[in-house]
């Protein structure tokens, strides 16, 4: 069968200053089919998907959909014209209710003789959800209540409410657990099998190798190949993205290495103020990697924040047995040398108004300070070596993080508490969004603090960097231990997947 062209992007081109995050580049998608986008970080996937969908203006160039010049002004007509975007970052307004933010814009339809009927909303909103298969939440409420891969099913199915004809799916699935996934796998398939068209981004190569039909490489802001289903092989397909050969695996590869007896940190039957912890303990040791995993609900995200002081606890304590100390709040994990990645970057990881060298320098200050003062060149170079050790995609440091692509930014968090030196540094989900290179520069970084003693405890929702990184390896399921793996050559992802479900 003839495929048949749904979108088209002619010599397409954006300027940030001085900045080419697109650079004539030709793009095409078709009915029918999921078609990839992949490339490093910076290399403008979300450029080019988000001016598709009316986000923003393209500096020049030219775009066709459904055979007609195409040049929405806003999202919303984008939306109108039929294509919707998951976006990469957070894609829900906070300050009003679940309801609202799904049919921002388009209350007008619930309008009765000039009044808003917010029952019919909400109903409509519950229907919404219930379409794409979450249940359970109330739309009512504000959307603050929700954690972040709620708010995210939330615009997914602000999105598919829409009925568009094209769907962008921005670095979803990473923000997503398991069960996320699923839904948003379920609503690529039923969009490609009603004729219908899906571009996805993502940096997971297996992920994108399995679900597309082809595969379209960005470098550097330029179209590098469009490859059918049977040349995607993993190797061309970073080679393509860098630019040059990239081989081998980018985990750890001892086995067998002895931790330290001596025990560094001790949850002692802790249960979590939301409950999703209940009499939880464990014991960390000294220069080890501990991964933590386990599905959406299973309380590991907490677990993160109870370490690091940000969660009231109703039971129980964490214990610093260096010094004695109790973590009773972040400020005070702060001061023993504890270091956190928060999963949600945009809330609590980053001022996002503030420059890449201030967010930088926000956890080191106290380590750089000399006395009341901070000599420049100090600070510039602890702010250089960060942003060169994970090659940081950005004009100058003094640009705003707000700008910086998705995993630039991941880069610069992870680089802020990286380059303070801790002494513990809890990860939650450190690498998400991250291209294959860095990600390899950020596994080798957390080896060697190991290797200087310090201690590290990773949570992730992704089990081969889990399996690939850790001395042991704890699963959560329901707020509880449900399995607990040593480090070994034999572990697999169906061992642990036993033990999740
Ligand atoms: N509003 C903006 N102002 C200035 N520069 C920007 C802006 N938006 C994007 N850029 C720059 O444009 C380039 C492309 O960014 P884009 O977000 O498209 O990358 P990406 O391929 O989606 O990366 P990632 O994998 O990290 O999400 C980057 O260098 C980025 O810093
Ligand atoms: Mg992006």
């Amino acid at each position: 069968m003839e495929k048949e062209l749904i979108f088209e992007a002619r010599k397409l081109t954006k300027h940030f200053g001085p900045t080419v995050a697109l650079n004539e580049v030709d793009f095409k998608v078709y009915r029918g089919q999921i078609t990839g986008l992949i490339g490093e970080n910076g290399s403008g996937k979300s450029t080019i998907t988000s001016i598709a969908a009316g986000m923003q203006p393209a500096t020049s160039g030219e775009m066709f959909y459904r055979g007609k010049p195409h040049k929405p002004a806003t999202m919303i007509e984008g939306q109108k014209a039929g294509i919707g975007m998951i976006v990469q970052e957070q894609g829900t307004i906070s300050g009003i209710s679940i309801a609202q933010n799904i049919f921002l814009g388009q209350e007008n339809r619930f309008r009765r003789a000039g009044v808003i009927s917010k029952k019919k909303m909400n109903a409509e909103a519950k229907k919404a959800l219930e379409d794409i298969g979450v249940k359970g939440i109330d739309p009512s409420l504000p959307i603050d209540v929700l954690n972040m891969q709620e708010r995210k099913l939330v615009e997914i199915a602000k999105v598919v409410y829409g009925k568009p004809e094209m769907i962008v799916v921005d670095e979803t699935t990473t923000a997503l657990s398991q069960t996320g996934r699923e839904i948003i796998y379920g609503i690529m398939k039923k969009m490609k099998d009603e004729n219908k068209a899906v571009v996805f981004i993502s940096h997971d190569l297996e992920e994108l190798m399995e679900t597309c039909d082809t595969l379209t490489v960005l470098r550097d802001g330029s179209l590098i190949a469009t490859l059918p289903k049977d040349e995607m092989q993993e190797d061309a397909i970073k080679r393509h993205m860098v630019g040059r050969e990239m081989k081998g695996d980018y985990y750890r590869s001892d086995y067998g290495t002895e931790v330290s007896k001596e025990v560094v940190l001790t949850v002692d039957n802790v249960t979590s103020g939301t409950g999703m912890l209940m009499n939880f303990s464990m014991k960390v040791h000294k220069g080890e990697i501990l991964g933590i995993g386990g599905l959406s609900h299973c309380g590991m995200h907490e677990l993160g924040r109870v370490l690091f002081g940000e969660e009231k606890l109703l039971e129980g304590s964490v214990t610093y047995l260096p010094t004695g100390d109790k973590i009773t709040s972040a400020r005070n994990a702060l001061l023993l040398g504890f270091g956190y990645v928060s999963k949600d970057r945009d809330r609590e990881a980053l001022v996002l108004t503030g420059s890449i060298k201030d967010n930088i320098l926000s956890a080191g200050l106290d380590k750089l300070k000399k006395g009341p003062f901070l000599p420049p060149a100090d600070a510039k170079s602890y702010v250089q070596k960060q942003v060169v050790d994970l090659s940081v995609k950005c004009a100058s440091v003094e640009q705003d993080v707000q700008y910086l692509s998705g995993g630039n930014k991941q880069k610069v968090v992870f680089g802020k508490w990286v380059g303070r030196d801790c002494d513990v540094l809890i990860l939650d989900c450190p690498t998400r969004g991250v291209d294959i290179g860095v990600k390899a520069a950020m596994y080798q970084l957390i080896y060697k603090m190991k290797q200087q003693g310090k201690t590290i405890v990773m949570i992730s929702e992704e089990l081969p960097e889990l399996i690939g990184m850790c001395d042991r390896l704890l699963i959560l399921r329901d707020g509880e231990l449900s399995g607990e793996f040593m480090r070994d050559a034999d572990l697999n992802e169906n061992m642990i997947i036993d033990v999740m479900i």
